[in-house]
């Protein structure tokens, strides 16, 4: 019946999960139960990707170990240089990126001479998610320095996960407020139960399929605006506006032609993203380290606009697009990033979703044609009489 349906799956409970919780009512986000805000102050990114993967934070020694097999897998492999040099520099590196996994996929499971082994074991798909995440900033960072014509930078084998990438992407020591920054961003992005992007990881994954399918499968789910593209599309935003002065009349102007702001709204918060306040101030960090008020005082105008308008606040995007930016990382870098950081919560669900499957497979309400035939079509017997017996002919 038309009134069943959740357009959008708007409020449904799909499934249940151990790795995350969001609650709207006292704006909280929990990553296996620990707020988000305390990790972020208090965490590495590869600390906070054993918990989402094991479901207890690493003690030094597990933490080490994490860190020693990270920076094993770091390194950008030739076939995968080489891939990516094929697409044109001018490729949205999120479809450059989203190339790049698959053939990693390809690799890792070459061999492997049916669907079904392809899938894995438990154990299995925690090294192939290592590897992953292992891999994922080299294939980011030379993205950017590709499309600026550079060559790709080594990682350094005395640096920490964060620290690594942004030296991989700029060639530079970066600054310990950069990292700080940057390793909180990666934190904050990291898990957020059924989005639209770990939502497609598990129902290709509920399949059977591996977890390497489900990732790419992700990753196209991030790229559209509603969801990772926000954080691209704040940007333009922001340029577009250019000023705080200039604030008032393009919003007028945006709200005439009922344009969505990017950065603002939240289908599961309403009065406030959980992790807008810690990425706010990993960006006044930012501000203050590159001098330039001139952000914050944008930033600061549109949302308070914004609110005062439409009542709608700013989600994890807006703080964090601006943020990148001041890094230096390009505007369509930023997407690439969010996969960086959420492939650790996508792969704990893909293995979550394989520890206990049901195939996902929602109804459909139909709203075409009644049933109608093709002019001139005449059945053939046998088939007519087959129908008239259903039992016979369900397929
Ligand atoms: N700018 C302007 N209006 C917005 C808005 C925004 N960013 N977000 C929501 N609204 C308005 C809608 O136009 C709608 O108004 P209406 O009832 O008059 O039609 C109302 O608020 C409800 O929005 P809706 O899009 O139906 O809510 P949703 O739960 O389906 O959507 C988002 C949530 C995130 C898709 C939506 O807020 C959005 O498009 N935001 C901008 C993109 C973005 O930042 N995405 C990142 C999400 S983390």
């Amino acid at each position: 019946m038309m009134s069943d349906i959740k357009k959008g799956l708007a409020g449904v409970i799909a499934d249940e999960t151990a790795i995350s919780k969001v609650n709207p009512e006292t704006n909280s986000l929990l990553y296996r139960g620990y707020p988000v805000q305390e990790l972020a102050a208090t965490q590495s990114f590869e600390a906070v990707a054993y918990l989402l993967w094991h479901g207890e934070l690493p003690d030094e020694h597990q933490l080490a170990e994490l860190r020693a097999t990270e920076r094993r897998h770091r390194a950008l492999a030739p076939e995968v240089k080489a891939v990516i040099d094929l697409q044109p520099a001018s490729a949205h590196p999120m479809d450059e990126l989203r190339t790049a996994v698959s053939v990693l996929g390809a690799i890792d499971t070459a061999g492997t001479d049916n669907v079904l082994e392809a899938v894995g074991t438990a154990e299995e798909n925690l090294e192939r998610s290592i590897r992953l995440f292992a891999a994922l900033p080299a294939l980011v960072a030379y993205g950017q320095r590709r499309r600026r014509g550079l060559d790709p930078v080594a990682p350094r084998d005395d640096l920490d996960y964060a620290a690594n990438f942004l030296w991989m992407t700029f060639g530079e020591d970066p600054d310990e407020v950069v990292v700080d920054a940057f390793n909180r961003s990666m934190i904050l992005y990291a898990e957020h139960s059924f989005n639209a992007s770990t939502f497609t990881a598990r129902v290709i994954t509920s399949t059977l399929s591996d977890l390497y399918s489900a990732v790419v499968g992700a990753m196209g789910a991030l790229k559209g605006p509603l969801h990772g593209g926000a954080n691209e599309a704040v940007l333009h935003i922001l340029d577009e506006i250019g000023t705080a002065a200039a604030v008032g009349p393009w919003l007028d102007a945006a709200l005439a032609e009922k344009r969505k702001i990017m950065g603002f709204g939240h289908r599961v918060y309403k009065r406030g993203d959980s992790r807008v306040p810690t990425m706010k101030a990993a960006l006044d960090t930012l501000v203050a380290h590159y001098d330039r008020p001139d952000v914050a005082e944008l930033y600061e105008t549109l949302e308070r606009e914004f609110v005062e308008r439409k009542g709608i606040y700013p989600n994890l995007d807006y703080p964090s697009g601006p943020a990148y930016n001041l890094i230096g990382f390009d505007t369509v870098t930023f997407t690439p990033l969010f996969v960086a950081a959420r492939i650790t919560g996508w792969t704990a669900h893909i293995i979550e979703q394989q520890g206990s499957n049901a195939l996902i497979r929602p109804l459909s309400a139909y709203s075409g044609p009644d049933e109608r035939h093709v002019d001139g079509y005449v059945p053939d017997e046998a088939a007519a009489e087959a129908a008239e017996r259903p039992e016979e002919s369900a397929g």
